[in-house]
Parts: C-alpha cells; structure tokens; sequence
C-alpha cells in the first residue's frame, strides 16, 4: 500500500469530518473509525501511523462515557488527544484547528509521509478492489451520476471484464444524458455496459399520477423493479458496486452521532438479492470524488455536474408527467445549461434548471392566439442545500435565453423567473 494514515477514533466530536480533512489537507491519508474499534480491526488498516483520540460534546451516550479500549494503548501506536482527558496519550492537541501542534504529531512524532494523493488513493484502491473481488464478478448500478460514474471507471480499472454496468433510462434523464454514459463507458472505456431503455414502462406507469410523494415513490420503485430484473438475468454475480461516499456515511449516523437522514444508495436493493458490497469511495468527501474521477480520465462535465435528483426530470415536469411537457422541460433545460455555460454561469452557480407547470395560458404566435404551458427559469446558490439563495441573472442572459425558449421549444409561449429563496420555498419544485 502507498499511503501512511492516521486513525481518528471517534469519541463524540462533531468536528471528526474537519480534523480528517484537515489531516488530508496536509497531505496525509486519515479516516475516522468508531471508538470501540477492536485492535485486530485497527491491526488490519493498512500503514497505521497514530490515533487521534478525539473527544467532543457526544461523548456521553445512553448516560455512559464512551472510552477507547484499554488495549489498545499497548498495541505501539502514537497517540494524541483532543478534547479527551487521557494520561495514556502521548501528547493533547489543546483546540482545532492548532496546526502547527498537528504538523509535528504527524510528522516528528508519527513519522507519517505526506504521501496522499489521487493517483496513490486509486493504486491502493485498486489492490483492494482486486484483493476484495479475485476473480469474481460484480454488477453496478450507472446512473450517470458523479459518484457511480467515478466507481465505475476504479472498478474498470480494476477489474475490467468482471465488471458489468446497467444504466436504467427512466425516461426522465436531462437530453443526451444517456447517450453520453453509453458513449463514454461502453465506446471508450469499453465497459461491459447494459442499457435498459425502460421509458416506456416509467411514463406508462406514472400515466395522470399528479401527487409528487407518490411520483417519486413510483419512479424509485420501478427503478429497483428494472435493475433487479436485469440483475436476475447476469450470471454468477457474487458483489455489488455502490458509490456511496464519506457524508452519506456520516449522514447516516455513527455510534455517537445522530442520523441526519438514512441513505441507501440503490434505494433499497430487496434482501433477496444477496451480494456483498464494493464500495471503494467511502472514505472520501465530495470534492475528493470529483478530483478521482478527474485522475481516472472521465470527462469533465460528467465530474463537475450539478446535483440532479434521483426521480430526474419527473419532478420538474409538474403533476402528471405528458409527453409534451416533459420534452418542454428537457428541450428548455438544455437551452438553459447551454447558454448558462457560454456566459460561464455554469461556473459560479450551484444548480440551474427549468420546470414547466400543468397548467396552461394565453399567447399570441404568427397573429393567432395560442394556449399554452409556460417555463420557469430557478437558479439558486447554497452551500449545504439546507438554504439557498437566487441568483442575480444578468438581464440580458435572461433575455437570450427566453428567446431561444420561445422560438425553439415547442408548445411554450411563456417564460417567467423564479425569485425565491429558500425558506421558504425548497430548490426542486416537487
Ligand atoms: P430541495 O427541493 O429539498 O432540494 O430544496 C435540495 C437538493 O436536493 C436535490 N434533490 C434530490 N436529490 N434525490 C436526490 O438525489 C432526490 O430525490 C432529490 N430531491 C431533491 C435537489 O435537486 C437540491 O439540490
């Protein structure tokens, strides 16, 4: 293995997330592990270096101080303390972040090697992957996604063939997205790659369904209906691939913290299904994936794009879902993040996108009068998406693009701008 690491145990901070990056942004691999890690657990993590005990407000849980095993001060390792009374402890960090105090336990005393990289994470991730898999085979679900297209392109790297992908078009995929994901793990990164074009059966099923919990309840469901099927179908699939990342860990509760909210990545996969689990990406935050997925080769747009929910443009094309409306919002959508990039807006706003309402209004076209759907224009920025923000749209951008959308998108005759923040509106509409 290349990288040294630094163990964080976890004995209630809520600040294990910045002391592990801020470790890594020394350039020193560092993960965060439960308080009661046993030492054969902690022996069998690669090029341990030190333990950072690190204490906090949680430390009492059910009415009992959590406390690290006694063994493990004889196993040899360095050891510090934060905020975690312990004369065993080699040195107390006295706050965070005192940089100058964690340089030297890292370096001086741990003698770690900032050795933390991309390239050097992808190497050691790919020895696991092939360690954890030998020559077996393993199914992932693709959505097109930042994070299944980043595991996917480790997984190739590692395992190539043994790997097959399925990419499950809803229908409800922004233009061209699916094609893109064909184009660039199945052409160029020769993925064994299947495409389920499930449209059809989505929009069938979600025909004058107009509430938008039972939309998504639908369009979830489905989804794990058409991936189980096609997995049913493989051979010998002993591993499933999940692209679930470092806050989806975090979100959903550790022994100290509470859950924010649960998280699973295929929506639920039945228990039926049994595989074992591949999930190379779980110790890293968003931007590390984005960083990994650059050094793995795949395209920047696929890397850097902007949240887009799991039901897709099902929640945007409002109540139930016509064929008519939901090109609309595809066709509008596209203008949007078209001239949205040539303005660089692309760059400095969080997420932009169009909804059209079920409704329609009066117009005029060609000297006629004309009763059609309108398109709502919202692009907001935020930080956590727990609030956000509008943003000032150059006018005349606003102008460009609601010309193009009137004269290039089919039964619209009105564009309007949302100026909502949120509270109290939410970001999606749906
Ligand atoms: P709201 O509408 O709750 O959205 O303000 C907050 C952020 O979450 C995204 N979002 C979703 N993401 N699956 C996802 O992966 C979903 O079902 C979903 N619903 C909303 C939304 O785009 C925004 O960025």
């Amino acid at each position: 293995m290349k990288q040294d690491m630094i163990v964080i145990l976890d004995l209630g901070s809520t600040q294990n997330t910045v002391l592990a990056r801020e470790i890594r942004n020394l350039g020193v691999y560092s993960e965060i592990h439960p308080h009661d890690i046993t030492p054969r657990e902690l022996q069998a993590l690669p090029n341990v270096k030190g333990l950072i005990l690190n204490g906090g407000e949680n430390r009492v849980v059910e009415g009992r101080e959590v406390q690290v095993r006694e063994e493990i001060y004889a196993l040899g390792y360095p050891v510090i303390s934060v905020d975690y009374p312990q004369s065993k402890c080699s040195e107390q960090l006295s706050e965070l972040p005192d940089q100058e105090m964690l340089k030297r336990f890292l370096f001086d005393t741990c003698r770690a090697e900032a050795n933390w990289n991309m390239k050097n994470f992808i190497e050691d991730q790919v020895e696991l992957i092939r360690q954890q898999v030998g020559d077996r085979k393993v199914l992932l679900a693709l959505s097109g996604g930042v994070d299944s297209s980043v595991v996917a392109a480790m997984l190739i790297r590692a395992i190539g063939a043994q790997l097959t992908c399925v990419h499950v078009n809803h229908g409800l995929m922004r233009k061209n997205e699916s094609e893109s994901v064909v184009k660039v793990f199945r052409d160029q990164l020769h993925a064994n790659l299947v495409y389920v074009d499930a449209a059809e059966r989505f929009l069938g099923k979600l025909a004058g369904v107009a509430d938008p919990e039972q939309k998504r309840k639908i369009i979830g469901g489905e989804f794990i209906r058409v991936f189980e099927e096609e997995a049913r179908k493989l051979e010998g699939i002993d591993f499933l691939g999940q692209g679930t990342i470092y806050p989806d860990i975090i979100e959903s509760g550790t022994k100290t913290a509470k859950m924010v909210k649960s998280h699973h990545n295929v929506g639920g996969l039945p228990e039926d299904l049994k595989f074992e689990l591949v999930e190379p990406l779980k110790q890293l935050f968003k931007d590390e994936v984005r960083a990994c997925g650059v050094e793995l080769g795949l395209p920047h747009d696929m890397v850097y794009r902007q949240p887009f929910p799991g039901p897709g443009l099902g929640v945007r094309c409002l109540g139930a879902i016509t064929r008519d409306r939901l090109e609309a919002v595809r066709e509008s959508d596209a203008i949007l993040r078209e001239e949205f990039a040539k303005a660089g807006l692309d760059k400095k706003v969080w997420q932009y996108f169009t909804v059209v309402p079920d409704f329609k209004s009066v117009g005029m076209k060609n000297n006629a009068r004309v009763f059609e759907y309108m398109v709502i224009i919202r692009a907001i920025n935020t930080v956590d998406a727990m609030t956000a923000s509008v943003e000032k749209v150059d006018w005349d951008v606003l102008e460009r693009i609601t010309n193009r959308i009137l004269s290039e998108v089919e039964n619209v005759n009105r564009v309007c701008y949302d100026m909502s923040p949120k509270p109290p509106s939410t970001i999606e509409f749906e």
